[in-house]
């Protein structure tokens, strides 16, 4: 089934006395599958996030049409099916953590201990339960971007629209929010994200899609975007420098360098982080 189909979608927003305007997207057409996980990179003013509230339905396109589960966006039906993590997300900031995933829970049809179980289930999943007391007015950027897709998943959506979800979260939480968006995409949901931090779009996305004023320059899986057919990688473990000089013999002019494989910043973060909490015993925590 196709979770979302974007067909010739254009939109702008007017200037005041035919003055400011701007065309924010342009004839963008794209398909997602359900189960897929689909990544919009792009520029600042791109129109990733307007194409994603027309998604929602927030805002019509003045051209072109936006379908969820087949059906037109704007259809009040989809509103169950589809958790929205906007851009700049707006909570009540006397509510608590988990009076706002109440709150939000109770919008959606839940009740009783139903409700009082996914709050306690979601808290516990975007790692705010110790702060789940406190009023959102105090919570730092990171911790209300958590909450936000804590309330995105409230009623568990079969497409997860999110806009720039690790925008804000430290390494630890940027990676569980991945971990998070890898586990849904195993239940089978479609999620459709946008972000500025490519290496992890590569890492989460099947698809992507490269949005620039406001229209499509590429989009492929990451294995067809990222591929470069003139070039070959070969990885060796505990190579002598003799191994390598002959490997360079044989390789003549096509040999481009040879340098130390690297780990990515972000695994010797954790990896050291990690080891220092397990040496914190859990009341200092
Ligand atoms: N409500 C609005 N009124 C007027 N112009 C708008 C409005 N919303 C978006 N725009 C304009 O539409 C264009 C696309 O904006 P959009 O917010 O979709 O970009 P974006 O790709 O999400 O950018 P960013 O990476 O900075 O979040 C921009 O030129 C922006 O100024
Ligand atoms: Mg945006």
């Amino acid at each position: 089934m196709t979770a979302v189909d974007i067909c010739d979608v254009h939109k702008s927003f007017p200037g005041h006395w035919g003055r400011g305007g701007a065309y924010a997207v342009r004839g963008v057409s794209l398909r997602i599958a359900e189960g897929e996980v689909y990544g919009l990179i792009g520029p600042n003013g791109s129109g990733k996030s307007t194409l994603m509230k027309m998604l929602v339905g927030l805002l019509r396109p003045d051209a072109g049409s936006c379908r969820v589960f087949e059906r037109a966006a704007s259809h009040a039906d989809n509103r169950r099916s589809i958790g929205f993590l906007p851009e700049n997300p707006y909570f009540y900031k006397f509510l608590s953590g988990a009076e706002t995933l109440r709150f939000y829970g109770r919008l959606c049809g839940l009740r009783g201990r139903a409700l009082r179980e996914r709050t306690r289930e979601l808290l516990q999943l975007v790692g705010l339960e110790e702060a789940a007391e406190r009023r959102l007015g105090g919570y730092s950027k990171g911790m209300l971007q958590r909450i936000g897709l804590a309330q995105a998943m409230v009623q568990n959506p079969r497409l997860l629209v999110l806009d720039e979800p690790t925008a804000g979260v430290d390494p630890i939480g940027s990676r569980s929010i991945r971990d998070i968006i890898l586990q849904l995409r195993e239940r089978g949901v479609t999620i459709f994200l946008c972000s500025h931090l490519l290496e992890q779009v590569q890492e989460v996305c099947d698809r992507v899609g490269i949005l620039y004023q406001g229209s499509l320059l590429a989009e492929g899986s990451i294995a067809e975007l990222t591929e470069d057919s003139r070039r070959s990688c070969i990885t060796l473990r505990d190579a002598s420098p003799e191994l390598i000089a002959q490997m360079r013999r044989c390789a003549g002019n096509c040999w481009e360098s040879c340098t130390p494989a690297r780990n990515s910043l972000e695994s010797v973060f954790l990896r050291g982080i990690r080891a220092k909490m397990n040496t914190i015993s859990p009341e200092r925590r």
